[in-house]
């Protein structure tokens, strides 16, 4: 959230001031995301903190605000404390990735929000492989890779009641252009320039997530939405397509870093969302995360 004083600056509408040859303003995207739930309702600032709280705080408004739109998207040049999960940060160098958090306002229940994670991961996916060519991999939950490097992740947020979901916010950072990162990330995150050698442009890859975006949300709601016979299955096709974009979830040696940490096979997603794990001493549940690829030549089963 930003205090007084410290507004967000919104982008200019003639582009003079831009810091790149691939600025992203509402007037060049609109054209590329017509007839999703998101047109006409993008904003593009040139620095914040924080695109989830910023969508955050507008959902705060909204509920003020009828009609309030279904859908919004904030998108940054820049993040002077972009978040990450578990209370990392996430590093937003300016001009050079996407940092973008789409604001929804779904009937669901708060125990479906993993939903939106992995919705958002399939959705990252495949605006990746439609402006690159690459199929990069989902490591469950939401962590997006390639060649076994971050180069995005998913943090999602939400406000709700007990029993009612009142907005949920799906912040996305990818790495795009970045030449080189700092410190020890270095070691573990990467981009698209650094994996491919060529610059990619943001407006494309902006355009093509916000429609796959739109995409996944929509199956997300048919989902969620109208009776079904077997409710284990009413999220399967979710599953499906989160499992075909996903090395990690099945058939894979992982190492798990919760509960005091184990090892095992992973089995699939179950039907909320989980990620199942074969240990030596039966089926375990992932939780919250940490899932780490086994060092190779240990045992796969063996804590
Ligand atoms: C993670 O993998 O830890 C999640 C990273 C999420 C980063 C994005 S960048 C846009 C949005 N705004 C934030 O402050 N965080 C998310």
């Amino acid at each position: 959230m930003w205090r007084p004083g410290r507004r967000p600056r919104r982008l200019p509408r003639q582009s003079n001031s831009v810091i790149n040859w691939d600025p992203l303003t509402p007037e060049s995207i609109a054209p590329l995301v017509r007839n999703t739930i998101f047109s006409g309702n993008i904003q593009c600032f040139q620095q914040v903190e924080s695109t989830n709280s910023l969508a955050l705080a507008a959902a705060a408004r909204w509920r003020q605000a009828e009609p309030a739109p279904e859908g919004a998207v904030f998108l940054a040049e820049e993040q002077t404390a972009g978040r990450g999960r578990a209370g990392h940060s996430w590093y937003s160098e300016p001009g050079t990735g996407i940092y973008c958090s789409f604001l929804l306002r779904p009937s669901l229940s708060p125990a479906d929000a993993l939903w939106f994670s992995l919705s958002a991961g399939v959705a990252v996916h495949d605006a990746v492989h439609e402006t690159t060519g690459f199929s990069p991999d989902l490591r469950w939950p939401n962590d997006v890779l390639l060649n076994e490097k971050k180069f995005a992740g998913i943090l999602t947020e939400m406000s709700s009641e007990a029993t009612r979901m009142l907005h949920a916010v799906i912040g996305i950072g990818i790495n795009v252009n970045q030449k080189r990162f700092p410190g020890e990330l270095g070691g573990l995150a990467t981009s698209l320039y650094l994996e491919s050698g060529k610059e990619w442009s943001r407006l494309e890859l902006t355009a093509a997530l916000v429609r796959a975006v739109d995409r996944e949300i929509r199956g997300l709601m048919r989902a969620t939405s109208g009776p079904v016979r077997t409710p284990n299955l009413r999220y399967e096709p979710i599953i499906k397509r989160v499992e075909a974009r996903s090395s990690y979830a099945l058939g894979k040696a992982v190492y798990v870093d919760e509960d005091g940490g184990y090892s095992g096979v992973t089995d699939g997603l179950d039907p909320r969302g989980f990620l199942r794990v074969r240990t030596d001493r039966g089926l375990r549940i992932v939780i919250s995360g940490g899932v780490r690829p086994l060092e190779r030549g240990r045992d796969a089963a063996g804590s």
